[in-house]
């Protein structure tokens, strides 16, 4: 009972990884108000999630829902001591010369701009209750080209950054600021946004799990459970000496290419040697 007399809001709670960090944070303990425009998911889970739990509908590219939001937190369990910005979608999949200004507008505002919103009007309420702990939802697609469309990259890019400056600019208040960066994560982020036809959306979450095995290191799907133990630990105690940093949730998808850990697979260094008949 990590969490026990501590306040959490978690933004995109009602499904994936948010909500598998909400109900983490509820098993040890926590009051938990999750934000989601998911009313229907959202409204299920507060019937089943006790006195400890409260669901609020929060679009959190309105700034004025964030407030609500963050507000609720301390009128219902008197206080906030962490913020969980997770909310988020794939967005546009345009590629950079093809883009338009409204499509990469809507990917920086639910990814990037909620976020410091977020910290902005969690900041208060922190102080109030002499510090906290910010987590912010990153992606692998932060650092490297090719794993999300440009404009989700780019916004999941700076959400990296602006947890480490916050991070600096907040710490004289007690308040620690980390983001997590999950990889190939089982969850309905990748169906969601395409038309539910002959059960199109069933399909791509059979071909999600199939897939991630075979795409790093650790060869099984990443579960919302993966992500979640990554936010309660730097959202708890353990990490009190750990600010401004991200924690990659990834299986290894990101170590390198699938050369340097399946032997199945030669690299350039493999070809090369094999060119003069020598094997390692
Ligand atoms: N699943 C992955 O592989 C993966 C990888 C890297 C990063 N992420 C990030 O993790 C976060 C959670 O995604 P997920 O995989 O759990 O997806 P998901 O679709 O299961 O959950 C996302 C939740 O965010 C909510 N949401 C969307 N727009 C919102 C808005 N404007 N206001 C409030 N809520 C909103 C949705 O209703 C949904 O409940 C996102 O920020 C996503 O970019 C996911």
């Amino acid at each position: 009972m990590r969490f026990e007399g501590k306040v959490a809001v978690v933004t995109g709670g009602a499904s994936g990884i948010g909500r598998g960090t909400a109900e983490a944070f509820l098993a040890e303990g926590a009051q938990v108000v999750v934000g989601d425009i998911d009313e229907t998911s959202g409204e299920a889970m507060a019937r089943e999630g006790g006195e400890r739990f409260a669901f609020r509908r929060a679009d959190v590219t309105r700034e004025a829902d964030i407030i609500a939001l963050l507000d609720e937190a301390r009128e219902r369990f008197g206080g906030l001591d962490i913020l969980f910005n997770n909310a988020g979608a794939g967005g546009s999949r345009a590629t950079i010369d093809e883009i338009t200004a409204d499509e990469w507008d809507a990917a920086q505002a639910l990814l990037l701009r909620s976020c410091a919103l977020g910290i902005r009007h969690a900041v208060p309420l922190m102080i109030a209750r002499g510090g906290g702990a910010i987590v912010n939802t990153a992606s692998v697609a932060a650092c490297q080209a090719g794993a999300a469309p440009i404009a989700y990259s780019v916004a999941k890019a700076g959400v990296r950054h602006l947890s480490k400056v916050a991070a600096a600019q907040l710490a004289r208040h007690g308040i620690r600021v980390n983001s997590v960066s999950p990889g190939f994560i089982q969850t309905n982020i990748f169906a969601s946004t395409i038309a539910d036809e002959d059960g199109a959306r069933a399909q791509i979450n059979a071909v999600v799990g199939m897939l991630a095995p075979e795409a790093q290191p650790i060869a099984r799907g990443g579960e919302a459970r993966d992500v979640a133990e990554a936010v309660l630990f730097l959202a708890s105690d353990a990490a009190a000496f750990i600010t401004g940093t991200d924690l990659l949730v990834d299986g290894g998808l990101t170590v390198g290419p699938q050369s340097s850990w399946d032997p199945e697979v030669p690299g350039i260094f493999d070809a090369i040697l094999a060119q003069h008949g020598v094997t390692r």
